[in-house]
Formats: C-alpha cells, structure tokens, sequence
C-alpha cells in the first residue's frame, strides 16, 4: 500500500548526523566477500531493501553472510563456487546494482537462473550488461533486453576487451566481475571515468588490477582464474544519500549540519563541486583514507546561491544527484543548466521527465530541451504541488527536500520506497529540524 508523505517549511537543520553505509560499496564488499576464500568482515553495510536483496541472492546461491553484532560475517566460496539455486529465481527488488554486478558473477558459473525485479527494475534496460557478458560466454535464454532473464553461466568464460559503449559503473563492473572469473585478461576501456569502487574493492582482495590511461580513454584489466582472500571492510557512509540533508541545509536559512564519515571518492563528488560552485557553504574536513577509500566529515550550512551551468563531463560523478542538484537550484538566483543527462531515463525512473515533473507541479520553471535540464531559480519557492515517485527512492527524497524551503507543503505519492537506499531517512530529518510527515497527520 503506498504510504503518501508531506513535508513543510522548516526554519533550519541541525545537528551531527551518521548516514548509512555506502550503496555501491556495500553491495560489492557483499559479492567480493562470497567469491573470496576464507572471511570476510563487514562494518558500516548498509541494511536497506537493496543491499538486502543482494544478502539474500548470495544465500539462495550457497554463501550466507550473516549479521553479528554490528558486524556481517561471510565465508566466502572462492571465485566459482557458488552453487545452483533452489528454486532457481533470483529476486533483485529495485535494485539495478544487484542484478547487473550478479550477472557478471553468475557468467562464470554453470548454474541456471532467473533473475527477477519489480516493476521499475523490470522497466530497465538490461542489455547494456547482457550483450558483453553474451561475448563472454553467458547463455541468456530470452530474447528481450529486461527482466525476467533466465541466464545459464559457464566455468570456461572467455576474456574479452571492451569498450564501454555507456559512462556506467555497473557495466564496467559486471564484466570486471566476469573476468576475474574468465580464462586470461579482460579489459574494459572507458571514454569518461565511472565510480571506481570495483577496482578498489578488488585490490582490497588482493587482486591485481591494471589502470592505464591511453589517449584519454582509461583501460582496465584483471587476470583471470583470479583467487580473492576475505577482508575486512569498514563501508564510509553514503555521499549520495547525505546528499538530500545537505541539499536541505543549504536551502533552509539557519541550517548548520555535520555529516560524518562521508565516502569522498572522487568519482562520486560532483555534486558538492556544484554546491560549491554554486557559492553554498559546504566544507570537506579531516581527509583521511579506510579501505583504500578518501573519506571526510562535511559541515554544510544555509547559504545563498547562485545558478551555474553543470557540464556533462561531471554526469558520470554525479549521475544519482540530479533530481536533488535541480531541487537546490530551484532556490539558487538565475538559471542552472544541467547538460548530457541522457543517462538519467534508466535510472529507477525517467529521473529527467520525473524531477522536471515534480518542479514544475511545485511552481517551478524546468525545461529539459533534449538531454539538457535547465531550472529557474527564485528567493521563494511556493510549492503544494503532489509528486509521483515512481517507485524511485531518489525522486521521493529530492521532493521531500523541496518542501523544507517552500511556501507551501510538497507532497509524495509514496514514501515506503525510501527505504530501498534509506531507511530512518524521515526520521533523521525530523531528528534535525526538518518536517516530514505522513499525510494523515496534514491538517
Ligand atoms: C552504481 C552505478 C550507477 C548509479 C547506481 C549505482 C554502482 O549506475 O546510478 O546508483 O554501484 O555501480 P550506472 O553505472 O548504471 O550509471
């Protein structure tokens, strides 16, 4: 049953705030640990339906990470020991990380699967992950490019080089994942530099991995029949989720937040870069590195900001922040320009037609003119508009953030899929000055 929630005006946040664990990270500590030998110990996993999901794929296929205290324990089954399913359905829920890694995982074994996900995952293309893990020796039994996949893997993979036809790290990681597992060297060589966790995460295993930049392309190489030992992992917390409260610092005057313990990958930063260029007060303090990851603490508070123009050389480092970025920019002087967001119509919705949707049924000018996203900012936003979320935890945050700094309440659809990425999101807000509040509470 969808779970509508309503957020208002609130007149500053603050406080110090832990967010969860890092999305990409904590599903591939998840995988890498099952494909290693020996265990794996996991602090700072983010506990949402997502990583969940990825948890409960990887005990269907014969490895059980299991939660102690505060930590996760996985013995791993080494790289190609995972076993057939029963039944033999995989359920990825939302989550396109989780069933794009798993498919490179499943390429190297010979076991037969049928991966499954809701609606919006079975909306996604698919084909981008299936069409170089097919040259790789995957068998796929159906003909169309989303889930249900039915998939048979093989121990006899073969190495391939490719060219990632798409700036996605779910891609390069998939075919990474399947050439750790292959018969000689796999190389993926990309054009625009994607979140680079694979790579690091495979050299916290152990594996040997080739970075060479050729002609301002990067390629990518591991070995294969590569033997991964268990580590132990301490998962930073979530640049992209501590993006929504310090977007709803920075637009309500009075804010002033510590988040703590953010990943700073740089790969992953390019919405602060925007929040900074865009004059917001975001400081990034005492650097230091956990797992071969640059974390850091961010003070963030109100300021006034001013349109820019976004190129889309940042998307790759940004690709989960633009709603919330657009939602900043609702309250910035001027005009912000947001360029090449093709990427964002296969995200858990079209999160280009969503965000400009939910702006503009919110009072506020956006036009997307081809991939490009402008949005008119003003002093007072009015808001009272209702946002359909579809089933995209993003889009459902980034609007919850907008209501902190309107003249009227903004209203969602659904609030219940937050917790694919978030869980305790509302909670947090509400703990640090913000208002959001299920509808039947609106009077
Ligand atoms: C992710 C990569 C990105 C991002 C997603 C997580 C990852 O997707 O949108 O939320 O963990 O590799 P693409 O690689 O498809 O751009």
């Amino acid at each position: 049953m969808a779970n509508p929630l309503y957020a208002k005006r609130s007149d500053g946040l603050n406080g110090v705030i832990t967010v969860p664990g890092d999305k990409s990270i904590s599903h591939r500590a998840l995988i890498l640990g099952a494909l290693s030998t020996g265990s794996t110990n996991i602090r700072g996993l983010l506990e949402a339906e997502d990583i969940i999901k990825t948890v409960k794929a990887l005990t269907a296929l014969g490895v059980a990470p299991k939660k102690i205290g505060d930590t996760w324990h996985i013995t791993g089954v080494g790289t190609s020991g995972l076993m057939q399913p029963e039944p033999a359905v995989l359920d990825f829920g939302n989550s396109g990380t989780g069933v794009r890694l798993m498919l490179g995982v499943l390429a190297g074994h010979n076991i037969t699967v049928k991966c499954v996900g809701d609606k919006s995952l079975s909306r996604r293309p698919i084909g981008r992950v299936i069409s170089p893990l097919k040259r790789m020796g995957l068998n796929v039994h159906d003909l169309r490019d989303t889930l249900p996949l039915r998939v048979t893997g093989t121990s006899d993979l073969i190495p391939i080089e490719y060219n990632l036809p798409v700036p996605s790290a779910q891609v390069k990681s998939a075919v990474l994942l399947a050439g750790i597992q292959a018969r000689g060297t796999t190389s993926v060589i990309e054009k625009e530099a994607t979140r680079d966790h694979t790579e690091l995460m495979l050299q916290h295993f152990g594996v040997k991995v080739y970075k060479n930049y050729e002609g301002g392309k990067i390629r990518i190489s591991v070995d294969g029949h590569t033997e991964m030992s268990g580590r132990d992992v301490l998962v930073p917390g979530d640049p992209s989720a501590a993006a929504f409260l310090a977007a709803a610092a920075v637009i309500t005057p009075g804010s002033d937040i510590l988040l703590l313990n953010i990943l700073y990958n740089s790969s992953r930063i390019g919405f602060y870069l925007c929040l900074q260029e865009m004059g917001a007060d975001v400081v990034a303090q005492n650097h230091r590195v956990i797992g071969g990851e640059v974390v850091v603490d961010l003070r963030v508070r109100g300021s006034k900001l001013q349109g820019i123009v976004v190129p889309q050389e940042r998307a790759p480092s940004m690709i989960d922040e633009y709603p919330i970025l657009a939602v900043v920019a609702a309250f910035a002087a001027g005009k912000t320009v947001m360029e090449g967001l093709h990427e964002l119509k296969f995200k858990e919705s079209d999160r280009l037609s969503a965000t400009a949707a939910g702006l503009i049924a919110n009072g506020i000018d956006a036009i997307i003119e081809d991939t490009t996203l402008t949005v008119i900012g003003a002093p007072s936003v009015l808001g009272g508009g209702i946002v359909m979320t579809n089933l995209d935890h993003r889009i459902a945050m980034a609007f919850l953030v907008l209501g902190q700094g309107t003249i009227e309440p903004v209203t969602i659809d659904d609030g219940d899929i937050i917790a694919t990425s978030f869980p305790g999101f509302c909670s947090m807000v509400q703990n640090i000055g913000g208002n959001v509040e299920p509808i039947r509470n609106l009077n």
